[in-house]
Parts: structure tokens; sequence; C-alpha cells
């Protein structure tokens, strides 16, 4: 059955069964370069996204979290600087990317409070009602089955237990849209190329962004799998929102 279901890799029509293997050969790709190019790419400005997840978290005594598409970790190392009690699953489906993030939680020294696993956010490891809190940064548009994923994420989470989704999203401004699509395709590969030998994944990322739902289908998206409320916050324009779900 999976190989006949469609899905799109950017705006590439594949076989779902694909889609796995060509997201994480994007991330194996640009790993290395991960963070340098974020920076770059964003002008910092995703620091400041992920502080905002940050201050929309609402988080228990001794609180356990689930963090999905961890990446390098700076989510979960932003969590346990401002909540020590924390204790934080971080899980991706690419172990490249994981093992980055592994180092710099020892490096950084904010291990002690992590839990490191390679797992899909399609197909959740963990038992039903685990968690206060899950986030995920920058992945569900990379995901297979998005609304799949959106259910293992309502399974895993406590009743009143609360869902932050941070993703890139559509402009609200039609002029602003232009500039940032013109950016998009044309500046974001190139620096791919120049700064890390890659244009491809880059373009990837470009065409990603624009097949990802926007911020109204994506919170229908979320309230179809059985959260009770869902509200969402633009940043820059809506060039990036985060919804804020509760089970
Ligand atoms: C753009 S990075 C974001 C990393 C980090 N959350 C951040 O905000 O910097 C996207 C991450 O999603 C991961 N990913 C893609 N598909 C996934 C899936 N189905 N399940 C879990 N992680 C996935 C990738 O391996 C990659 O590390």
């Amino acid at each position: 059955m999976e190989n006949n279901k469609k899905t799109h890799f950017g705006y590439e029509e594949i076989s779902s069964a694909d889609k796995g293997a060509r997201v994480r050969g994007v991330f194996d790709s640009v790993a290395d370069n991960y963070d340098l190019m974020n920076d770059l790419m964003s002008l910092g400005l995703h620091r400041l996204w992920k502080k905002a997840l940050l201050e929309l978290a609402e988080l228990p005594p001794n609180p356990m979290i689930l963090d999905i598409a961890s990446g390098t970790c700076d989510i979960p190392k932003m969590i346990i600087q401002s909540h020590n009690s924390a204790r934080v699953q971080v899980t991706d489906i690419n172990s490249s990317m994981l093992e980055l993030g592994r180092n710099r939680a020892i490096d950084e020294n904010f291990i002690s409070n992590c839990f490191f696993l390679t797992a899909s956010g399609e197909e959740l490891p963990y038992q039903d009602e685990t968690f206060d809190l899950v986030t995920i940064g920058f992945g569900l548009r990379n995901f297979t089955d998005k609304n799949k994923g959106l259910n293992e994420m309502h399974r895993c989470l406590k009743p009143n237990g609360h869902l932050l989704v941070l993703e890139f999203s559509k402009p609200n401004n039609s002029l602003f849209e232009k500039v940032y699509d013109w950016y998009s395709f044309n500046i974001l590969p190139k620096m791919g190329k120049f700064f890390a030998h890659d244009e491809q994944s880059y373009q990837y990322l470009a065409e990603s962004i624009r097949m990802h739902p926007d911020q109204e289908n994506l919170k229908h998206m979320i309230l179809n799998e059985g959260f009770k409320k869902c509200n969402f916050y633009n940043f820059q324009n809506g060039i990036v929102s985060i919804h804020k779900a509760i089970k």
C-alpha cells in the first residue's frame, strides 16, 4: 500500500516510501554546516523564533518534554537552561544530526537532562500520555505524513499537555512575499553552494516551505487530530509561525 501512496519532496512528487530516505539524505548532507547556515540564512532570527517558543511554553514542576526533530539541540538547550528540572527526550530521524546535538550537549554541559533517541516523529516509541510538552522546530514540513505525526504527538501528550510547532509559514503581505520568494529561490541555493557546497538541499528548503500548509490549514490539521484548542503566532510577517495547541 505504502508503495502506491504519493507525497512531495519539495516540488517533486515521489512515492511516500522514498521520502524518509530523501529527507535523511538532505540532513546528512547539511549536518556539518547546519548551525552556520541557520545563522546566515535567517540573519540570526532563528534564535529569536526559538526564544519565542520558549516563552510560550507553560511548564509544571519537573516537566517531561519531548523535542522532535531536535537536530543540533537548540530547543532542548534553551528549555533546560531556563528549567533545570526539565527532562527532555531528544529525538531526530537522522543520526548525523542527533550526534551533533549529543556532542553539543556534552560540550555545553546540559547532557544530564537529556535522553537521546533516533526516532521518527511519525512513529514515536513512547507510551500514551507521557509528556507535559511536545516541541518541534522546523521539522514538521519534512514529514511524509504530517497528520500521522500530529496524531502521534497528541497520543504521547498527557491530558492538558501542550504542543508547540515552530515552522515556516505563509507571509501575510504580498509585497513582502515577492521579496521573500526572490530571496528564497535566488539567494538561498547560492548561499548553500558557496558556504556548504550544496545547492540542491537549499533548493529543497525553499520548495518544502512553499509546500507546507499555511497557518490556518495547519491549525485545522492540529485540531483534526484531537487537540481541543490551537492558536498561532506569526513572526516577521508570517515567514514563521508558532502553533500552540492543548490536548
Ligand atoms: C531544519 S532541522 C531543525 C532542527 C532543530 N529543531 C532546529 O530548529 O534547529 C530539521 C530536522 O528534522 C529532522 N527530521 C526530518 N524528518 C523527520 C521525521 N519524520 N521525524 C523526526 N525528525 C525528522 C531532520 O533530520 C532535521 O534534523
